[in-house]
């Protein structure tokens, strides 16, 4: 059996498979929020609008891209196998494992609803801009350089308060499964952080998720 095959099939290789794309989504995350920061650019819109144009064309960043969708659908349906898997594992044991339940935390029994939740908004937030700027279906303004205007379609979007209240979930959700995914991630790969470690990536992950916060709470408040 080639070591391909073998990752796949196996539970330990599988758990690799979602440590290595979590962290990887993780690092697309951090570019991601550095890009949009420039929606606060106070510039209508423009450098946001030449960045999207550069993310869209440049050949190397496509292929990340590709590379990036393979990750999110691997990382959701690989990690709900490994749950299923656990769930009937455990399933005669119920009572023997009730007390190691209690000591593990409620984030830590529930990231298999919070990925879900994470998928969803995820689904939901590609519909929003990144369905219609690729492939149309609406009518982009154009901004004083000539480009698509993006901008504007984010600031409209989250003036909306079913956007806003739908956004803030979703980053709740997204806040308290990367909480502990990062760490989880770590330990997989056979590091053990201890409390202090565990405190920054926990930090690093609420820092992470309020950058993006701001963007809606900023269109529907004060834009
Ligand atoms: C709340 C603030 C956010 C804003 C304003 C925002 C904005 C955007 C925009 C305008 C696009 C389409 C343009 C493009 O394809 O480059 C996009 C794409 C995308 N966003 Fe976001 N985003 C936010 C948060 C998030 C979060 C929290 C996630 C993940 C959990 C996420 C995942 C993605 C993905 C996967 C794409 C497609 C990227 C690609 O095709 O390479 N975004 N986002």
């Amino acid at each position: 059996m080639s070591w391909v095959s073998q990752t796949f099939t196996s539970t330990i290789g599988r758990k690799l498979l979602v440590a290595a794309t979590g962290l990887f989504l993780i690092s697309f995350l951090i570019i991601h929020l550095i890009g949009n920061l420039q929606l606060f650019k106070g510039d209508d819109g423009l450098a946001f609008n030449a960045y999207a144009v550069f993310m869209t064309s440049n050949p190397l960043i496509k292929t990340v891209s590709y590379l990036l969708y393979f990750s999110i659908l691997a990382h959701a349906v690989i990690a709900i196998y490994l749950w299923f898997v656990n769930r009937k594992a455990r399933g005669s044991e119920r009572y023997k494992v009730s007390n190691a339940n209690e000591n593990s935390s409620w984030i830590s029994r529930s990231m298999a609803l919070l990925g879900i939740l994470v998928f969803a908004f995820i689904f939901m937030h590609l519909k929003d801009f990144w369905y219609y700027y690729k492939f149309g279906g609406l009518e982009f303004e154009i901004d004083a350089n000539g480009n698509r205007d993006l901008y504007a379609l984010v600031a409209e979007q989250f003036k909306s308060t079913f956007s806003l209240v739908a956004y803030l979930v979703g980053l709740v959700a997204l806040a308290l499964h990367l909480v502990h995914g990062f760490q989880s991630a770590f330990q997989t790969f056979g590091l053990n952080p201890q409390k202090t470690a565990k405190q920054v990536t926990a930090w690093f992950s609420i820092i992470l998720v309020l950058g993006f916060a701001t963007m809606p709470v900023y269109f529907y408040f004060f834009a």
